[in-house]
């Protein structure tokens, strides 16, 4: 295989994926991959597995800060993430959640807020919750030279109206009302469209439907992309896993098991041998 191909299944590596490259999959008939992404180090092997795009995603509330929601994180923790995970990445495109509190109250606050994390943490586009509410804000941050993708169905910021986790897109003329609001997204600007906890066939006839790219979780096989939580997906988070997630490996034991050889190799005197000293 050529250095810079990955797969048959996938185009060849481009030096930086960007909007243009997740167009030309949708365009191609191809799909991408999307892992949030909060850190340096595994940034770089997300990067280097060949992840097209990184998500700095606001989950980092729950996934590095304990919270119990992601509603607290603000602009600012979310920017130190964002940096982190730019310095880690050398051919995936990375997306930074704008945090809740960091763009509802105009389209000026959003495109103020969006220029802050490109510009302070090198972050190549922003992500924002919300449905048709936000499209003035979506083409004023688009105007401004910030790549936005747009994220519908259950939008987690908003779960204290929306009554909870719950699975949106469902019942009668819902499918036609998720398109309408997903080409007002579209014609605002958006470069991509998230949808999140979506019926698998609702997302596929908005993938249908619309122009650009886009990129499911808990959304069925019929979007572009797919993304997940990383520490859901290696097997990090412990107790119940969302039906929605797929666990690729069971890190949480390999963790606890090189943790727990340490430590008694450390109270047997075991650990440092020879080998990991110093001679006089
Ligand atoms: O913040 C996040 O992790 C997200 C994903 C669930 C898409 O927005």
């Amino acid at each position: 295989m050529a250095e810079n191909e990955t797969a048959p299944y996938a185009a060849p590596t481009p030096s930086r994926y960007r909007t243009v490259h997740l167009q030309q999959a949708k365009d191609e008939g191809r799909r991408f991959a999307m892992l949030t992404t909060y850190d340096f180090q595994m940034a770089q092997v997300f990067d280097e597995a060949g992840v097209e795009v990184l998500l700095v995603g606001d989950s980092a509330a729950n996934t590095m800060m304990g919270l119990p929601t992601t509603l607290p994180i603000t602009l600012e923790q979310l920017a130190v993430y964002a940096g982190s995970v730019v310095r880690g990445a050398r051919r995936a495109m990375v997306l930074c959640d704008m945090p809740f509190g960091s763009y509802e109250l105009s389209p000026q606050q959003a495109a103020e807020n969006a220029i802050r994390l490109v510009k302070e943490t090198g972050v190549h586009g922003v992500k924002i919750e919300g449905g048709v509410r936000y499209a003035e804000h979506i083409a004023l941050m688009t105007d401004a030279g910030v790549p936005v993708m747009a994220h519908t169905g259950f939008t987690p910021q908003s779960e204290n109206v929306l009554g909870g986790y719950r699975v949106q897109g469902r019942g009668e003329g819902a499918a036609e009302a998720m398109i309408r609001e997903a080409t007002t997204l579209q014609d605002a600007g958006a470069f991509a469209l998230l949808m999140e906890m979506v019926p698998g066939d609702v997302a596929r006839r908005v993938d249908e439907a619309l122009r650009i790219p886009t990129v499911g979780i808990g959304a069925g096989p019929g979007t572009t992309g797919q993304v997940l939580v990383w520490q859901d997906m290696l097997g990090l988070r412990s107790g119940r896993m969302p039906r929605f997630v797929k666990q690729y490996a069971d890190l949480r034991s390999v963790v606890t098991g090189a943790v727990q050889d340490y430590r008694r190799e450390v109270l047997e005197g075991t650990f440092p041998a020879p080998e990991h000293g110093f001679g006089a």
